[in-house]
């Protein structure tokens, strides 16, 4: 058996006919912020461009259902995946399986496990942001901001997942640096605005010696600002955000003073994404990593960026 699984897991990748018209899928991990509902919205708006079949599945938040989202569309054969995995171990076996079923594979925006299924040798390709550069740039632009002092109560992202690993990494190895940055807390908060708001009431209560909050995501930086506003501190003022997406209220929330700065994590994958496929299909080489660009948002330019932000 172990001799199967190897030899199974081994060879090239499955190929991909050049067609006029594609039947895909696209497997998202969940749709509660506006991050998720901006990236489906570009996958759906460019398949209906193309005329595609776009198959969409959401998991909802449960890596589980989202395994069983993958095989599904595994065994409808579909020309190809894509899939946006909620969480790194638990969504790297499927990524296997479709490879031994003969259909390409793209894992877009998070990653899976990378030292078992392997970008251009076990699935075409990962395309999405560097999250260990998002949370560097945060990090950066805190430690300018507060002149290299301050005590910081850290938002984690949905545990497991690649953004919350990496982003938490790339904050902590820049900081490393300045002895007078601490990180004083650091708590889940699911990338939710409510688990945001929840997570913050009761650390602020627990570190009323806190200035600083890195939130992962925009979302929960926002429930953040009212747990801290409810508890009587003064965002922007008393206590200094920084967080990571660039969505349309993060923006707002910079214009009114009381969000510092938010790294933009693009979500608009559904151009590229499919012309990957089609590049793919007609044989051209494709990068193991395509590394979407994300720009950069705090007081000098978020009235100007308002109307590209989504
Ligand atoms: O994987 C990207 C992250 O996932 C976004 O920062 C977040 O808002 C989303 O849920």
């Amino acid at each position: 058996a172990t001799l199967t699984i190897a030899l199974a897991q081994g060879g090239a990748l499955p190929k991909l006919a050049v067609k006029p018209k594609y039947r895909v899928c696209f497997n998202q991990s969940e749709m509660d912020n506006p991050w998720r509902l901006a990236q489906t919205k570009s996958m759906q708006d460019e398949a209906k461009r193309l005329g595609w079949t776009l198959i969409f599945t959401n998991a909802n938040g449960s890596a589980a259902k989202q395994v069983s989202d993958v095989r599904s569309c595994i065994a409808q054969r579909v020309d190809a995946i894509f899939l946006t995995p909620r969480e790194q171990k638990p969504l790297t076996p499927i990524v296997l399986e479709a490879k031994r079923a003969g259909i390409p594979l793209f894992v877009i925006d998070r990653t899976v496990d990378e030292t078992v299924a392997k970008p251009g040798k076990d699935f075409v390709a990962f395309i999405g942001s560097d999250f260990y550069d998002e949370g560097r740039r945060a990090a950066e632009w805190l430690v300018k901001e507060t002149k290299g002092k301050a005590k910081i109560i850290e938002l984690q992202g949905s545990t497991g997942s690649s953004p919350a690993i990496d982003r938490k990494k790339g904050f902590a190895d820049y900081i490393k640096k300045y002895p007078g940055i601490q990180i004083v807390a650091s708590q889940t908060g699911n990338f939710t605005r409510d688990e945001g708001r929840k997570v913050m009431e009761a650390l602020i209560q627990a570190h009323p010696e806190a200035t600083a909050v890195y939130a992962h995501n925009d979302e929960m930086a926002l429930g953040a600002i009212t747990a801290l506003e409810t508890a009587g501190r003064k965002p922007g003022k008393d206590i200094t955000l920084v967080s990571i997406d660039g969505q349309k209220s993060a923006l707002n929330a910079i214009i009114a003073g009381k969000l510092g700065a938010t790294v933009e994590c693009n979500p608009r994958f559904g151009v590229k994404a499919f012309q990957t496929l089609k590049d793919y299909a007609a044989g051209k080489k494709i990068a193991a990593r395509l590394v979407n660009e994300d720009r950069f948002f705090d007081i000098t330019n978020a009235k100007q960026m308002l109307n590209s932000a989504f």
